[in-house]
C-alpha cells in the first residue's frame, strides 16, 4: 500500500510525512512543486529512505499526476499543496487562484480518472483527503460560538476565498461523481519547520536577531493555535476512520490574541536566550499598519472529531510553544538557510537543477 501526499515539503506536509514514516512502513509519494515555501531540508532525515519517493511537480499538471497514480497505485491522496500565506495573497492573488483552485480541480480530475478504473474493493477503500482551513468560515465576533462544521462559508481574503473554492470543488466531486472525499478545516498551526513569514517563527527569528517584532493593528486579533503534530495526528485519524463525504474541524481549544502569543514567545526567549543588554525581547514589539481585511477572531469547535473519532490535541499551548521555541533555537542552520535562500542551492545540488 502507498499514499500520495501533495505539498509534503512544506510546513505541515513535511511534519506529516516525517510522522507517517516514523509510524509506518507504508511508502509516501511526495509531490511538491518546491515553491519558496517548499524545503527539502525539512525531509533531510529521509535521504536515501526508499519509503519516501519525492517528485518535484505541480498538482495542476494533470498528466504528471495521472502518471504517478497509474505507476504507484496509492490507496489515498492527502492534499496539503497550496499557497498558504494570507499576506502574500493580498499582494498577489494569482498564484492562489492557480494552485488552490485550478490545481485542486486538476488533482481531483486525475484522482477521479484513476479511482474510476480501480477494482471494486480498491475503489471502495480509496480516499481523497483535502486539508483546509478555518479561515473559510470568515471572522467571529467576541461572543460568537466557535466555528462548527455547519457554519456558513464567508471567506474574506484571496487566500481563504481560494481555499473555500477548493473545498467546494472537493464536495462537488463527491456528490456528483462519488469520489470518496474527506475534508479537514484546521486552525492556526505552529511548530518545527514553519517558514518564518508566519507569526510565531517570524517573532522568534526577529527577536533572536534583535529586529522589531511587527504586530498588526492593535494586536488583539484572536487565533486558535494547534501544535502541528496534533494536526498531523488528526489527519491520520480522519484518513483511517472519517466518514466519507464529511468535513471535520480541527483545533486546539486554545484562543489567544496575537499580543499574548508574542509576549509568550518573548518570555521563553528571555529565559533561554537573554538579551545582552538585559532588556526583555518584548521591548522589540512594534505596532505596524494592519493587514487589509484582517479577520478579527477564529475559533474552532472540535467536538465532532472528538466525539466521532476520539481525537483530541496531545499538546497544550504551553508544552507546544516550548518545544517550538526550543526547535528554532536548536536549528540555527535551518533558519539561516531559509532566510538566505541557501536552501534552494541545496535543492539544486541534490537534484542537479
Ligand atoms: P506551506 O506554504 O508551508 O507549504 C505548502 C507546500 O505546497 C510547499 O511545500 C509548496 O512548495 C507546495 N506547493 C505549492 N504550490 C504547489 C503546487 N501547485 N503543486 C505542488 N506543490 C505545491 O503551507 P502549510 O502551512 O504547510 O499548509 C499546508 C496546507 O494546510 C495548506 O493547504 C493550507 O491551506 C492548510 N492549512 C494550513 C494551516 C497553517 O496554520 N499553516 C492551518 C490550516 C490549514
Ligand atoms: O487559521 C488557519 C490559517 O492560519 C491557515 O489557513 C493559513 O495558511 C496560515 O498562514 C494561518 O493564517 P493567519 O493569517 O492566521 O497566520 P499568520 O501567521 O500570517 O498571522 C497570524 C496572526 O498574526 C494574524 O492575525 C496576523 C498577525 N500577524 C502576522 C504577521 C506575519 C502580525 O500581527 N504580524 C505579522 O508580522
Amino acid at each position: 500500500m502507498t499514499i500520495l501526499v501533495t505539498g509534503g515539503a512544506g510546513f505541515i506536509g513535511s511534519n506529516f510525512v516525517l510522522d507517517w514514516l516514523a509510524r509506518s512502513d507504508e511508502p509516501v509519494i511526495d509531490l511538491d512543486r518546491l515553491t519558496y515555501a517548499g524545503n527539502l531540508e525539512n525531509l533531510r532525515s529521509l535521504a536515501g529512505d526508499p519509503r519516501h519517493i519525492f517528485v518535484r511537480g505541480d498538482i495542476g499538471d494533470f498528466d504528471l499526476v495521472a502518471t504517478l497514480l497509474a505507476e504507484h497505485r496509492p490507496r489515498a491522496i492527502i492534499n496539503f499543496a497550496a499557497e498558504s500565506h494570507v499576506d502574500r495573497s493580498i499582494h498577489g492573488p494569482e498564484d492562489f487562484i492557480q494552485t488552490n483552485i485550478v490545481g485542486t480541480y486538476r488533482l481531483l480530475e486525475a484522482a477521479r480518472g484513476y479511482w474510476n478504473a480501480l477494482p471494486e474493493a480498491d475503489k471502495a477503500a480509496f480516499r481523497f483527503l483535502h486539508v483546509s482551513t478555518d479561515e473559510v468560515y470568515g471572522s467571529l465576533g467576541p461572543d460568537d460560538p466557535p466555528f462548527s462544521e455547519n457554519n456558513r462559508y464567508e471567506p474574506n481574503s484571496p487566500y481563504s476565498a481560494s481555499k473555500a473554492a477548493s473545498d467546494h470543488l472537493v464536495r462537488a466531486w463527491h456528490h456528483t461523481y462519488g469520489l470518496p472525499v474527506l475534508t479537514t478545516n484546521c486552525s492556526n498551526n505552529y511548530g518545527p519547520y514553519q517558514f518564518p513569514e508566519k507569526l510565531i517563527p517570524l517573532m522568534i527569528v526577529n527577536a533572536l536577531a534583535g529586529k522589531p517584532l511587527p504586530v498588526y493593528g492593535d494586536g488583539l486579533n484572536v487565533r486558535d493555535w494547534l501544535y502541528v503534530k496534533d494536526h498531523c495526528a488528526a489527519i491520520r485519524v480522519v484518513l483511517a476512520r472519517g466518514r466519507v463525504g464529511e468535513t471535520y474541524n480541527i483545533g486546539g481549544w486554545n484562543e489567544k490574541t496575537n499580543l499574548e502569543i508574542v509576549r509568550i514567545v518573548c518570555r521563553l526567549l528571555d529565559e533561554r536566550r537573554p538579551r545582552p543588554d538585559g532588556a526583555s525581547h518584548a521591548s522589540l514589539i512594534t505596532f505596524v499598519k494592519d493587514r487589509p481585511g484582517h479577520d478579527r477572531r477564529y475559533a474552532i469547535d472540535a467536538t465532532k472529531i472528538a466525539r466521532e473519532l476520539g481525537w483530541r490535541p496531545a499538546e497544550t499551548f504551553e508544552t507546544g510553544i516550548e518545544k517550538t521555541v526550543a526547535w528554532y533555537l536548536d536549528h540555527p542552520d535551518w533558519v539561516a538557510h531559509v532566510q538566505s535562500g541557501a536552501y534552494r542551492e541545496w535543492i539544486g545540488r541534490h537534484y542537479g537543477e
